[in-house]
């Protein structure tokens, strides 16, 4: 642990097992979530990610259903289904066609989380949606960065043009909402539904579209952007590293064709597995989450005063050289079931840990699953002479300007 002042306000940074144990798993009631950046809270609402102590509770436990093992399985079908219209989308291109894979990967998870979330696709509006979510991260990277917080209610160009984004979200999200409420949506058992069905123990009220708004919002953007940058890093070791698409390829090969996949049969991709982990260790999505503790707290035999905010580092736990030999190195040998076994808890949780764990985990890691056998059932990478991507912690660990790979078409039989 490491107490640093950034901007006048005291962090101690926190990479070590007995202290993340204290924070996630033996006292989380001691902790909120307040030192959340206010860019994510102006955005969200009050949501799940955004809420603390009981309204979190609440919603936590309305929410959970709809990411339980049976409710997934039906979202298999959706991940299934356009994941097939991304690979014939990609068998469109020109042969050996140099792709922003960042791009295309955020395409494909915006489509998939949204028609998850509200049963029903974004069709002509994807284009829009993805111009905004462009526009509304370029911002909130700009502002986090920026050493002066211009108050997002002044009138500056720049906030008129995130105001005007956040505007144009609301409307698709509302349109959702409103056509639901009037029955002219298809009814589907979404998460959107789960929600419209509640109704408050005390009151006996519903939620509102704001309240509505706010939840499937925050899992939405808290859904599309991790798993498809995960994703983007893990193609590029993949074009790096030729004999892990190899080692997949033999799996798959070994299975006799298990689509449509079951959440069983994806069990059965354990080396595959094995790389989506070690793509999650190296290239953890969120790089770090933010804690402050309710009143004085004492960790590692340091005493702490409830003014401090912890920055737990999931990336440097994850390339810590004392339970990592070689982190640099993306090798999905390191997670075989006997490693996982020994391993200490919190040296490897890139979904965070204790009561506020990744809501979306099952939903994120089927995905994963599903999409790189896919593509590397179909195409072989490429990393393009001189590019280098440039790591850029943001709201998630993206490369700087997007990771650039050749792809090119391969024939599944002939591989072997
Ligand atoms: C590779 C993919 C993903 C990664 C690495 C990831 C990582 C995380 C982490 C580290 C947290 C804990 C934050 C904290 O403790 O402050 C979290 C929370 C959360 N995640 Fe994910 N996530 C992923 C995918 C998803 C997906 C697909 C969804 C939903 C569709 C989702 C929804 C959420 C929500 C709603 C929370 C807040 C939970 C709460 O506070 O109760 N995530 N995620």
């Amino acid at each position: 642990m490491v107490d640093v002042r950034i901007a006048g306000k005291k962090y101690w940074i926190v990479q070590h097992p007995d202290a993340l144990k204290y924070i996630f798993s033996e006292h989380p009631k001691a902790f909120t979530k307040h030192g959340i950046t206010k860019i994510l809270r102006y955005f969200f609402g009050e949501g799940l990610v955004t809420s603390n102590d009981e309204a979190w509770a609440q919603k936590r436990k309305l929410v959970q259903p709809s990411f339980h093992k049976k409710q997934l399985s039906k979202s298999l079908g959706i991940i299934q289904n356009e994941t097939g219209a991304f690979i014939k989308k990609l068998n469109g291109f020109p042969p050996n066609s140099e792709v922003n894979v960042n791009q295309e990967l955020l395409a494909l998870n915006v489509a998939i989380v949204f028609r998850a979330l509200f049963g029903t696709s974004l069709d002509h509006q994807i284009d829009e949606m993805l111009h905004i979510l462009q526009e509304l991260n370029q911002f909130a990277t700009k502002w986090m960065r920026s050493p002066i917080k211009i108050p997002l209610n002044w009138p500056t160009a720049s906030n008129r043009k995130f105001h005007q984004n956040c505007r144009q979200f609301d409307a698709i999200i509302y349109k959702v909402i409103r056509e639901r409420r009037e029955g002219k949506a298809p009814k589907s058992d979404d998460l959107l539904s789960t929600l419209m069905h509640y109704k408050n123990a005390e009151s006996g009220e519903g939620m509102s579209d704001r309240q509505l708004r706010d939840e499937v919002t925050t899992i939405f953007m808290a859904g599309h952007d991790t798993t498809s940058q995960t994703l983007g890093w893990i193609l590029y070791e993949l074009a790096l590293n030729p004999s892990i698409s190899q080692k997949i390829r033999v799996e798959l090969n070994k299975t006799q064709d298990p689509r449509p996949f079951t959440a069983d049969t994806l069990q059965q991709f354990t080396y595959t597995n094995q790389v989506i982990k070690e793509g999650l260790r190296h290239y953890p999505a969120i790089s770090a989450v933010m804690r402050k503790p309710k009143k004085e707290v004492e960790l590692n035999d340091i005493r702490i005063g409830p003014s401090a905010n912890f920055l737990i580092n999931i990336y440097g736990m994850h390339h810590h050289p004392d339970y990592w030999g070689h982190p640099e190195k993306f090798d999905p040998e390191r997670f075989t079931i006997e490693a996982d076994k020994n391993r200490p808890s919190f040296v490897f949780f890139p979904f965070g840990g204790g009561p506020r764990y990744c809501i979306g985990s099952g939903f994120a890691m089927m995905t994963m699953q599903v999409v790189l056998l896919e593509l590397v059932k179909n195409f072989d990478f490429d990393v393009p002479a001189g590019f280098q991507p440039e790591i850029e912690p943001n709201i998630t660990l993206k490369a700087k300007g997007g990771i650039r790979l050749m792809i090119q078409k391969v024939n599944f039989k002939d591989a072997f």
